[in-house]
């Protein structure tokens, strides 16, 4: 932020940062992608659209979205996923009976419970264009107590939700277990199969996306392809593949905040420990293809003197093209105040043979970090 005006040049990695009309930004656990916008007038144009968790009222709250040209200053475009504060709203607030127009009662019944304002548990939303459907397919962790627990993370589902438009109103479709351990394999928590905790969503250069999610309790990490639609996964888990339709990462591990990108043909996952709101030491992952193999290449982060990867955990890596810099989106969770937590952003610096560093500067601007 400048002195003399509210308009941001630079990233302060930390600090307060407020959208364009003045209010702190709430996009927490979030993603940032550039994607094609029409406007009013019916033309194209490309914006940065970053989405994330509302943690207005503290730990729930609904899917936050904003846009911006120079990744420093963002406009606020609404509560694109909102909770759901009764059953009876959504037969009674406009806003839910159209989005909602056409659902049966027991359609309705799975809106109110996994999206409830009083119960439900939404975290790291993620969003994806379909070209197959020409719309927006946002994923996010949908989580609450059960009938059987009441553990705030009992559910341990992957949402889905769909809009016509980039900024919402997402329709929510369902939240769905995912894929299991093959009976060859050590499940590291068989006691509850299919799990689906902490994700993030990626899309390969041949079309096919995926979801990258913690599983197994948070033990082991899985990377599961999604449908031609990405609506839902490629085969059912009863059908699914080992290898093919889904792989697990480092069973037992324990890693949670899956960030995966794609940088000069080399796979990268960035990932933290899992010790709830605290945060931890950064551990990242290469491979030639999303079904891996995976290696391990330990921590990124230099002069990170707490290990804590600077107070963060990560959400999203993604790559501005003029300057040419790999952006690390981190959280910094403040547990006891959840609607402050600030955002880490730092640039990733890559050495020669791949290898990628993570250093903290307290201001940066992306044109001199080329
Ligand atoms: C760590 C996860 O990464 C967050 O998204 C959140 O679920 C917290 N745990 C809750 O303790």
């Amino acid at each position: 932020m400048t002195a003399d005006s509210s308009r941001c040049s630079s990233f302060r990695p930390g600090e307060v940062w407020k959208d364009t009309d003045g209010n702190v930004i709430q996009a927490h656990g979030g993603q940032v992608q550039k994607l094609i916008i029409r406007n009013d007038s019916g033309e194209d144009s490309y914006k940065w659209v970053w989405i994330g968790e509302d943690k207005t009222n503290g730990y729930r709250g609904g899917v936050c979205m904003y846009s911006s040209d120079d990744l420093y200053n963002w406009q606020f475009k609404g509560v694109v996923m909102r909770n759901v504060p009764s059953r009876d709203s959504l037969d009674t607030d406009e806003y839910f009976k159209k989005l909602y127009a056409g659902y049966s009662s027991d359609e309705l019944d799975n809106v109110a419970l996994s999206l409830s304002a009083e119960r439900a548990v939404i975290e790291r939303p993620k969003v994806i264009y379909s070209p197959k459907n020409d719309n927006y397919v946002l994923w996010f962790h949908a989580d609450g107590p059960t009938p059987e627990s009441d553990s705030n993370y009992a559910a341990a589902c992957a949402g889905v939700a769909i809009s016509k438009t980039p900024f919402g109103p997402y329709k929510f479709i369902d939240r769905y277990r995912l894929n299991i351990c093959p009976p060859d394999q050590e499940d590291k928590y068989p006691k509850s199969r299919g799990m689906a905790r902490d994700m993030n969503l990626f899309t390969d250069v041949d079309g096919s996306a995926y979801i990258i999610y913690s599983s197994e309790e948070n033990l082991t990490l899985y990377i599961s392809r999604l449908n031609d639609d990405y609506t839902y996964l490629a085969m059912k888990p009863e059908e699914a593949v080992y290898g093919k339709d889904f792989i697990r990462l480092f069973p037992g591990a324990q890693r949670e905040a899956p960030a995966l990108f794609l940088r000069n043909g080399k796979y990268y996952l960035m990932s933290s420990g899992c010790t709830g709101w605290a945060p931890n030491q950064a551990r990242y992952y290469v491979a030639d293809s999303v079904m891996g193999e995976w290696t391990s290449k330990k921590d990124p982060c230099i002069g990170d003197t707490k290990k804590t990867t600077f107070d963060s955990q990560s959400t999203c890596i993604f790559h501005e093209p003029e300057s040419d810099t790999w952006i690390y989106m981190g959280d910094r969770w403040f547990s006891e105040a959840l609607h402050d937590s600030r955002y880490i952003w730092l640039p990733l610096k890559f050495r020669d043979n791949g290898d990628m560093e993570l250093s903290f500067v307290s201001e940066w601007k992306l044109k001199e970090d080329k």
